[in-house]
């Protein structure tokens, strides 16, 4: 079919297409995500093709990753769309198991990181990195990729998919992908389908707030200070709740008590019914 990129749902067909490109000398690249595909998708794909000889994209919605009373029905699944906005980039084949073809009857494994796993986000959705990190295992194993990518958005699964991948010794090469933005900073995600006009205007916001925690915290605010700052504006902008605002160790994640090494910011506001993410880089002088 042309203006769209092939299709496989096995991972016999995945194994053969890849097994062959390998045989040629090629190396292999490989972008998972759960579709509705946008520009942060798309850069993901350009960056790994910068790498690789050949792409793959997969697309599975993984129940396991979803809690109770999470969007999992309503995520927006738009495979047709996806591959023909594919077909715009590097992107050589998709790969869209169904659920039955990752999680056959019988299937009772869970891979499970500790510590990293457990706060921030894994605080909030229990269970929620045990199913990314057994979907992301399986995906790698079942593709064996010279290099995976994971967009820095998720910057705290980016994290825990760097543990695994060392723990268990999976011969992949993991790369972060930049967090894209949208023309007023919101960091580009399926999940801002969801925002009506308004709440798109005050999720604008976001961005312009952790910036503005970041000169904060340069110019010498303790960090519990700066974080408390943060919040408030971002309820006064017009935000529900706001989950988390912390500075951390880019790579533990540990919660800093002050700014003695380059660091991030990490955050989770509540709009609608949407959780945004967002993060950011702190350098020190
Ligand atoms: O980031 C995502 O889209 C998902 O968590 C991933 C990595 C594709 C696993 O389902």
């Amino acid at each position: 079919m042309s203006g769209t990129v092939p299709v496989v749902r096995s991972v016999d067909a995945l194994r053969e297409q890849v097994f062959a490109w390998k045989a040629e000398g090629l190396r292999v690249g490989l972008v998972p995500t759960m579709g509705a595909l946008h520009h942060g998708h798309l850069s993901l794909v350009d960056a790994i093709a910068t790498k690789v000889d050949r792409v793959v994209v997969s697309i599975f919605v993984n129940p396991t990753q979803f809690g109770e009373g999470e969007d999992f029905d309503t995520y927006p699944r738009t495979e047709e769309e996806d591959r023909k906005k594919l077909a715009t980039t590097p992107a050589s084949l998709v790969y869209a198991p169904n659920a039955s073809e990752m999680y056959p009857t019988g299937f009772a494994t869970k891979v499970s990181v500790g510590g990293i796993s457990d706060r921030f986000e894994g605080a909030l959705r229990p269970g929620h990195f045990d199913g990314v990190a057994t979907v992301v295992s399986k995906l790698l194993l079942q593709c064996l990729p010279d290099v995976a990518i994971f967009g820095e958005k998720d910057f705290q699964q980016l994290a825990v998919i760097r543990r695994f991948v060392a723990d268990l010794n999976i011969p992949v090469e993991i790369m972060g992908g930049t967090l894209i933005r949208e023309e007023d900073g919101l960091a580009a995600s399926s999940r801002n389908a969801y925002l009506n006009a308004e709440e798109r205007q005050v999720a604008g916001l976001f961005n312009v707030i952790l910036k503005g925690l970041i000169a904060a915290v340069s110019s010498g605010t303790a960090l519990r200070q700066a974080e408390e700052d943060a919040s408030n504006r971002l309820l006064a902008a017009g935000f529900k709740a706001v989950d988390y605002v912390s500075v951390v160790d880019p790579d533990s994640l540990d919660v800093l008590e002050r700014l003695d090494r380059p660091a991030r910011v990490i955050a989770v506001a509540r709009i609608g019914s949407v959780r945004l993410l967002d993060n950011m880089a702190i350098d020190i002088d």
